[in-house]
């Protein structure tokens, strides 16, 4: 028969990196060259119709900058996913989404589904970050991993379908 999930998904990761942008341009297929930097945390809904399966997610767009950092386990706390950001053309961002696996890693969950993600994909030109290194990281960790641009929404759709799915088999 057919199956309704609830999931709630939290986005992590640097300032500027992308989260609220690739939000959008799953939910809404949008884009703005000038998204404006969250203040706490924006929630989204979006719903997907995976094989069957319908699965609503619960979004948490948390806010990057630093001093909001500590509303964060509010938001990761309960998820079924956290999806960590960082840009291609900046190292500080991947820095700082290595920050974030490693507080994901201590708060112990271990059924949080944890995705990196390579956002700016466009930005070949500025890379900084080359995709074997983010590759590599992922793997040593066991995150998923996904290069994505939400500009031109590369691999956008696909990432938040494999997060419906492994939700749907859970
Ligand atoms: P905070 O809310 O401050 O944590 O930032 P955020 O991670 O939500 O980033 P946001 O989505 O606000 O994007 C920051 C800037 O990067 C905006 O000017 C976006 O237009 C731009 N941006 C986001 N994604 C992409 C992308 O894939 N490619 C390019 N070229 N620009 C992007």
């Amino acid at each position: 028969g057919s199956k309704n999930i609830q999931a709630k998904l939290v986005l992590l990761g640097d300032m500027g990196a992308g989260k609220t942008s690739l939000v959008l341009r799953f939910v809404k297929g949008q884009f703005y060259e000038y998204q404006e930097s969250t203040i706490g945390a924006a929630f989204f809904t979006q719903v997907l119709s995976l094989n069957e399966a319908t699965i609503k997610f619960d979004i948490w767009d948390t806010a990057g900058q630093e001093r909001y950092h500590s509303l964060a386990p509010m938001y990761y706390r309960g998820a079924a996913a956290a999806v960590v950001v960082y840009d291609i053309s900046s190292m500080d961002s991947f820095q700082r989404a290595k920050k974030w696996v490693r507080e994901l890693q201590r708060q112990g969950n271990p059924n949080l589904i944890m995705l990196l993600v390579a956002n700016k994909a466009d930005l070949e030109t500025k890379r900084q970050v080359q995709k074997e290194e983010g590759e590599q990281y992922a793997k040593d960790n066991r995150l998923l991993f996904f290069e994505t641009s939400a500009k031109t929404a590369q691999n956008v759709n696909e990432l938040f379908y494999e997060i419906g799915n492994i939700s749907r088999l859970k």
